[in-house]
């Protein structure tokens, strides 16, 4: 459920008409929506009532200052992975003990930082980075708050691209040496050990791989008290998925996960931590874009966007789907016809879908592209000199700006021609 809707035959976010928001900001843009976000947020809060724990959202999937603030101020913390986001959490207001350090390679100036700045626990991703964890934190007269992220070797069953929980994937330990390296992290000196953290991939549809990961985990904390270890908390990661089409998807709910881990891990009295991404920002934004022609080819035609791939890059990356609807709201029963929908990047690869069947649209026309609160603005380059789209966000009858458009001088002025050339 989301807050985009048709009312009187035009495309509103909440209160506010798109097209407005489009007249006011230019096109493309990216446009969210305050009340799903929120909304979205206390699906996984409320899964989880009664029990001890943290929604730490997953900033990589939209991290304007904006959302963050929005979640923050519900009680969210965050889970970050580089310098930059545990930067941006906390600009955005978030205290250093309600965010969570993930990432499979953290630099010793992102981990100072974040022990100099306070950080609510580091999810250790190896052996070298506990190391120098542990030798950054003595030196800072600091004890580091550590997770150890173990592989389960579970199949997530989602794309490729964004599975991590099989041997084969780059991310933590393997859970078969667990042990061993929770004994080296006891051993060294400015570590506390508080839990073990999980994550098997992104878009699961499917509860049954989270069970099995979280039946390892829950093993593998009584066997890691059982060595004399502090397990009181368990991060469990994100991923769980979203609809990306309107019609057959239905992804487990929130309330559905939050019931499975009462059932597989209730019974350790740990803290749980969730780290939802997409789930909290997928569907709580659309990106907005002109046609600005339609061109017949050689038996297709071809509807040519403002938007291109360097705006949502999920179609030319992962084939992903994204819904793609007229801002005016077609009339019933009117005539779909095909339509390979393209931008204007100078690459086929520049295309968000092929024979889509859509209905009539003219040149000028407004379309949105549903689903893409989610890595759709956090992935965008100025690929081909194009400037960052913007975003803005909206709540109730108002909408405001949370980036704006670069103009072509602030893009041009960021290189520096060498005095010698
Ligand atoms: N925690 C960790 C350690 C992660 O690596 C991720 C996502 C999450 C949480 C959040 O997962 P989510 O709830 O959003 O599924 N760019 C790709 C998705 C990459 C996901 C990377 N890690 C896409 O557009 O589909």
């Amino acid at each position: 459920m989301d807050h985009f809707l048709y009312r009187n035959g035009e495309l509103h976010a909440e209160d506010v008409a798109v097209a407005d928001i489009a007249a006011a900001v230019g096109t493309p843009f990216y446009l969210y929506s305050t009340a799903t976000l929120t909304r979205h947020f206390q699906l996984f809060d409320e899964a989880l009532e009664g029990v001890d724990h943290l929604v730490c959202y997953a900033m990589k999937a939209a991290s304007n200052q904006a959302i963050l603030k929005t979640l923050a101020d519900l009680g969210a913390g965050m889970d970050v992975v580089s310098g930059g986001e545990y930067a941006r959490a906390r600009a955005a207001g978030v205290p250093g003990e309600k965010i969570v350090f993930s990432g499979v390679g953290k630099t010793r100036s992102e981990i100072r930082a974040a022990l100099e700045g306070g950080v609510r626990q580091f999810n250790v991703e190896s052996e070298p980075e506990m190391r120098v964890i542990s030798e950054l934190a003595v030196s800072l007269g600091k004890t580091a708050p550590i997770t150890v992220r173990v592989n389960p070797d579970v199949d997530a069953k989602t794309h490729a691209k964004i599975a991590t929980g099989k041997s084969e994937n780059k991310f933590g330990i393997p859970i078969a040496r667990a042990r061993e390296v929770y004994a080296e992290a006891a051993r060294l000196p400015g570590i506390e050990i508080v839990g073990i953290d999980v994550h098997i991939g992104s878009q699961l549809t499917d509860l049954a791989p989270y069970e099995l990961a979280y039946d390892k985990v829950a093993e593998l904390t009584e066997a890691l008290r059982e060595d004399g270890h502090n397990i009181s908390r368990l991060d469990l990661g994100g991923g769980l998925g979203i609809p990306y089409t309107r019609s057959n998807e239905a992804p487990p709910l929130p309330s559905d996960y939050g019931a499975m881990i009462r059932r597989t891990l209730g019974h350790l009295d740990c803290e749980i931590e969730i780290e939802p991404g997409r789930l909290i920002a997928g569907n709580a934004g659309i990106l907005v874009s002109r046609v600005i022609y339609i061109k017949e080819g050689e038996g297709r035609r071809f509807l040519i966007l403002d938007g291109a791939m360097n705006d949502l890059i999920r179609p030319a990356m992962y084939d992903a789907w994204h819904d793609i609807v007229p801002v005016t709201e077609p009339a019933a029963g009117v005539d779909l016809q095909p339509f390979d929908i393209v931008g204007p990047v100078c690459e086929s690869g520049d295309t968000f879908a092929k024979g889509r069947m859509m209905p009539p649209l003219a040149e000028g026309d407004l379309v949105a592209f549903r689903s893409a609160g989610a890595y759709g603005a956090v992935m965008a380059s100025e690929y081909n000199t194009r400037p960052l789209v913007p975003e803005v966000l909206a709540k109730g009858d108002q909408f405001a700006v949370i980036r704006k458009r670069p103009d072509f001088d602030e893009i041009i002025n960021r290189d520096t021609i060498p005095p010698w050339l």
